[in-house]
């Protein structure tokens, strides 16, 4: 069950696309924050949420930027039409089912 006292106040949702799926997120949220927003099953574990555990690594383009840029989704703000080309197999387990129905192709997540 999704914890809306968890979210940074926001008074819109932005778009973002994730493995070329879009999705309407909460501005002014980290990343994580907003796949669990799109994937209520999220668990708050195994993520630290400071940078720490690696677990939630992301590849990401913003908008009218064509560099890739490779970070941890619970440090990076969202933007509007930001761009997530990878995710970690971590996200990708959770994420999976969700993007799937979307039509995305998913790769099988490996342990890591
Ligand atoms: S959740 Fe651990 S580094 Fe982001």
């Amino acid at each position: 069950m999704l914890d809306y006292d968890a979210f940074q106040p926001y008074s819109r949702l932005v778009e973002i696309t994730v493995l070329g799926v879009l999705f309407m997120v909460p501005e002014n949220n980290v990343l994580l924050r907003c796949f669990q927003y799109i994937a209520a099953d999220i668990p708050y574990g195994p993520w630290c949420w400071n940078g720490d555990c690696e677990s939630d690594r992301i590849s990401y383009r913003l908008a009218e930027d064509p560099q890739v840029h490779a970070g941890l989704s619970c440090q990076v703000l969202v933007s509007e039409r930001m761009q997530i080309l990878e995710i970690s197999p971590d996200l990708t387990r959770f994420l999976a089912p969700i993007l799937a129905r979307e039509g995305a192709t998913i790769a099988a997540p490996s342990r890591s």
